[in-house]
């Protein structure tokens, strides 16, 4: 909705787009019962209701929970991206529960009363409640104050009340919490406006030093400037200074990967790669990370009818590396901590990118039993990028090709044991491909044509 050139369009007309934008979809159309800002109790409970943004189970969930809790006297909240979907309007996804005293115990409780199974992490006394046959869950939290010792390093954590918890978080629009427990439930706790910010499509940070704690916020503000069209607030946006990317630079490749997954992950991917690119971030996460090519945006989404294992986030990479020479590759695998297999998919798909103008002329066998030995995905990406056709024959027709002819039947003709099975399959094979043999008749002859040779 905002054009493709994100990250180059004058800020403060994309500000003013975005104010339109969301004045207009959210109160002039009528979406939403009243302003978010001004939002209480009765709103809330009515958007609650609402199976098409809560889905009755996740309610009865919700419920449950609070049942619980109330009975051991602590205060519980949903928090986070819950309450900011729902204040949107937008489906509910995860179910983000603080508590305020043991989350563990109540999880136990929880256990006891529905069943299911918990998991639980003492070091910072929270737990996963996996729910009786269900593939519904609920992150059970003790609610906690965080003290950053360094930048970037993970924080100490101590336990403490709900205002808390929702103050160490990374934007207004993420920090509010809607009470569940006793007379309570329903109540928007707000304390740092996020509401307002809600509203105007904002995204702000709680305190100056937010990026330094956890530079990742910065790809999460992206994420969701992108997803909600929002905008970072001048201030927060100012923040990211030369000391903030510093320490992203110095992150683990693994908290960078999950950030980049999250990314592929979205709709908007390419945009939120752009827009990352146009915050000057690219370079302190490895000085040869090329821009993603915006043409390649669309095939993000696959194809499915072309039975190709579909996997944005593997997609993801070897569209934005496919152009990369092969050290290229291998130092920004090793940087992102790639998984071996990811490493090859991106590396193959470069490859055969670039050995395409060796095999152009080649005949079906030879494209094929040159692409057998590559990931299918790295194939379909070259193909969608080139649009060679050879490439989508050979995921869609040539890959499939096999002769009648087994090994059985070679053993039943007495052929001894030994190298020449694999070769004559290859050979009836390829004529297959190739065009030589169309029917079972002329594979038998050719077979028999074979096997004469042998003698
Ligand atoms: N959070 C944070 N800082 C981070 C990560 C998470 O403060 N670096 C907090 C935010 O309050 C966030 C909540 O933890 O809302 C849950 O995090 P997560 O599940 O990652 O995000 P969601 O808000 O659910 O958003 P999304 O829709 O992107 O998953």
């Amino acid at each position: 909705m905002l054009g493709d050139g994100f990250g180059f369009i004058n800020m403060r007309r994309l500000y003013l787009n975005v104010q339109k934008l969301h004045k207009n979809e959210i109160f002039e159309l009528g979406i939403y019962p009243c302003k978010i800002a001004s939002m209480q109790k009765d709103d809330v409970l009515r958007l609650l209701r609402d199976p098409s943004l809560v889905q009755p189970e996740k309610l009865t969930l919700l419920s449950n929970i609070a049942a619980q809790a109330e009975a051991l006297n602590m205060p519980c909240c949903v928090v986070g991206g819950f309450v900011r979907d729902l204040l949107l309007r937008k489906p509910v996804n995860d179910l983000d529960i603080v508590v305020e005293g043991d989350a563990i115990q109540v999880g136990r409780k929880l256990v006891k009363a529905y069943g299911g199974r918990l998991t639980p992490h003492f070091k910072f006394h929270t737990a996963i409640w996996y729910l009786p046959h269900s593939t519904e869950f609920a992150d059970l939290i003790t609610a906690r104050k965080e003290i950053y010792e360094k930048p970037g390093i993970l924080p100490m954590v101590t336990p403490s009340t709900i205002e808390d918890d929702l103050k160490r978080r990374d934007f207004t629009i993420n920090a509010m919490a809607i009470r569940l427990d006793g007379e309570g439930f329903g109540e928007i706790l707000d304390p740092l406006n996020g509401q307002a910010d809600l509203e105007r499509g904002l995204i702000r940070v709680l305190h100056p030093r937010s990026f330094l704690d956890d530079p990742t916020r910065i790809f999460r503000a992206v994420r969701y400037e992108v997803r909600y069209s929002f905008i970072m607030d001048s201030v927060t946006q100012g923040l990211i200074d030369a000391e903030v990317t510093k320490v992203l630079a110095s992150l683990s490749g693994e908290r960078l990967r999950h950030e980049l997954d999250l990314i592929f992950d979205e709709d908007g991917a390419a945009r939120m790669l752009l827009r990352i690119a146009s915050l000057g971030l690219v370079n302190s996460i490895h000085p040869w990370l090329p821009d993603f090519n915006q043409d390649y945006a669309d095939f993000l989404d696959m194809d499915i009818r072309l039975d190709v294992p579909a996997d944005r986030r593997t997609m993801g990479y070897i569209l934005w590396f496919m152009d990369l020479s092969e050290d290229e590759v291998f130092s920004i695998a090793k940087r992102l901590d790639f998984t071996n297999e990811l490493a090859l998919s991106v590396w193959a798909a470069a490859q055969l990118r670039r050995s395409l103008i060796t095999l152009f002329d080649s005949k079906p066998s030879v494209w094929t039993y040159a692409l057998e030995k590559l990931p299918l995905l790295s194939i379909y990406a070259v193909y969608l990028v080139t649009r060679v056709q050879a490439l989508l024959d050979y995921i869609s027709l040539w890959r499939h090709t096999r002769p009648h002819t087994t090994g059985d039947v070679l053993k039943a003709r007495g052929l001894p044991p030994g190298p020449r099975y694999g070769e004559i399959l290859t050979q009836l094979r390829s004529a297959w491909l190739d065009g030589v043999i169309d029917s079972t008749e002329s594979e038998k002859k050719l077979l028999e044509s074979l096997l004469q040779s042998e003698k």
